[in-house]
């Protein structure tokens, strides 16, 4: 029963995609299960760099079975674009499967998301404007329409006229902009429904069998633990729960199905959007490790906020996400600096704070505590196994691995496939 949970431990864009990627090599399925296309998960297989926002990372192996789950929400023009792109580049796509239970972000979703960005004005959570949050907000108001109304004519027809009443509304009487036209929306999403029901299906099911087969089942997280809604740095977050725990809910299997928790961990800090970040680097580090790392968002093309590695804030995602080990990517970005600090606490009005704070306004104040410590200043990308790894390498991953007290599984040192070093294998076999 391999089943195996990979988390971003920061704020997004840790490399899940790569480390997914390179173990799907094992897998037989690969499930998304947060989350909708506010993601953007890069993938480089030879000279090819694939950007995937929602379709599973898993999608490059032939044969191997992928699953969109009940717990993401789909906007379908998106999904429909993604099959082509994919297809476009000779990517075979029939093994997706696609939760009949998930949600769909709907044209009013992206222009709420928008209008609430704008309304908000400096105080904006900065979100990509893909309709994640008013998706979500129908899904828990029990209002959201589902993939499987889609595939019902008049469910569909029934369940759009109702939300277009109640969002017309808003749009033109609160927001005071025009609504959406029923006709528009019906023929438009009817087209692809058409493109997209033969992959629909109760994906719960499916995820079910594999487990009982005993096959290798790998649940693909998108965002990061920081941007949780409950557990991250609120509300500058999102609307779904990039944690562990949301595996189960949102693909459809227990927590006894899980078998290991793995957290994948940027060997700095980065962030896009808004919201406090104690060891930003707003200088010239940060703009270094920006161009070293192409720190530019995926699906935004924002530039990255960037900062030392906050052991403190991966204590914290170990915590809330029962991390079995972890998976540092981006190691060979550092490859370059002399000095390289490590934030292993927090100072707040004067005191050593144990625990990741729930205040924005204490995490606001709170003073990084760092250690130093030599740079390698030597390139890593070529580097296959860690004994290979340069000394002050290897003491900068070990240091990591005893603040947080989990171990390192995996250390990636470039984009590509082949440029991964595995300490622990994930998959027996
Ligand atoms: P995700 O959202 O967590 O999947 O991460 P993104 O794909 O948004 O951002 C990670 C970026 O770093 C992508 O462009 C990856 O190709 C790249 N990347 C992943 N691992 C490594 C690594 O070890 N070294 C370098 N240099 N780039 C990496
Ligand atoms: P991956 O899976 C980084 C951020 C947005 C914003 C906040 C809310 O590639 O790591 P939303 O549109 O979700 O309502 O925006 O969350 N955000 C991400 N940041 N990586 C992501 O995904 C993100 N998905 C959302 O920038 O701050
Ligand atoms: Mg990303």
């Amino acid at each position: 029963m391999p089943a195996v949970v990979l988390i971003g431990a920061q704020w997004g864009d840790e490399g899940k995609g790569k480390i997914t990627d390179y173990l799907a090599q094992r897998a037989d399925v690969v499930v998304r299960y947060q989350g909708g296309n506010n993601a953007g998960h890069t993938v480089v297989v030879g000279d090819q760099e694939f950007k995937l926002h929602l379709i599973p990372s898993g999608i490059l192996y032939p044969g191997t079975t992928c699953v969109i789950g009940n717990g993401v929400v789909i906007d379908p023009k998106v999904l429909v674009k993604e099959l082509d792109y994919l297809k476009s580049k000779n990517i075979n796509t029939d093994s997706l499967r696609i939760s009949e239970r998930a949600h769909l972000i709907m044209p009013y979703h992206i222009r709420l998301d928008e209008l609430e960005e704008e309304r908000k004005g400096i105080n904006k959570i900065g979100t990509t404007r893909k309709g994640i949050g008013p998706a979500y907000m129908d899904k828990a108001a029990r209002v959201g329409i589902r993939v499987i109304d889609l595939l019902d004519k008049d469910e569909f027809s029934e369940k759009l006229k109702r939300n277009l009443q109640s969002k017309n509304n808003l749009l033109e009487r609160v927001y005071e902009v025009k609504g959406f036209d029923f006709q528009e929306i019906y023929s438009e999403y009817l087209g692809y429904a058409e493109k997209i029901k033969h992959l629909v299906a109760d994906t719960s099911v499916i995820i079910h069998d594999a487990l009982d087969e005993g096959k290798n089942v790998l649940f693909e997280g998108a965002q990061g633990t920081l941007l949780d809604l409950d557990h991250g740095t609120f509300p500058y977050v999102t609307s779904s729960h990039p944690v562990a725990g949301a595996a189960c809910i949102g693909a459809g299997v227990g927590p006894t199905d899980i078998s290991k928790v793995i957290g994948v961990v940027k060997a700095y800090t980065t962030r896009v959007g808004e919201g406090p970040f104690p060891t930003e680097l707003t200088g010239e580090m940060g703009d270094l490790i920006r161009n070293i790392g192409h720190e530019y968002g995926t699906t935004t093309g924002r530039p990255r906020r960037c900062g030392w590695l906050d052991c403190v804030i991966l204590r914290y995602a170990a915590r809330v996400s029962g991390l079995d080990s972890i998976a540092i990517t981006k190691l060979d970005v550092l490859d370059q600096v002399e000095k390289i600090k490590i934030c292993v606490g927090y100072k707040y009005n004067g005191q050593e704070l144990r625990n990741f704070p729930s205040s924005l306004k204490v995490l606001a104040q709170c003073e990084p505590i760092y250690e130093e410590m030599d740079g390698w200043l030597e390139d890593t990308t070529h580097i296959r196994s860690y004994d290979e790894l340069p000394e002050n390498a290897k003491k900068y991953i070990e240091r990591i691995t005893r603040l947080i007290g989990v171990k390192s599984a995996i250390i990636a040192v470039g984009p590509k496939r082949e440029q991964t070093i595995v300490i622990d294998t994930i998959f027996e076999s």
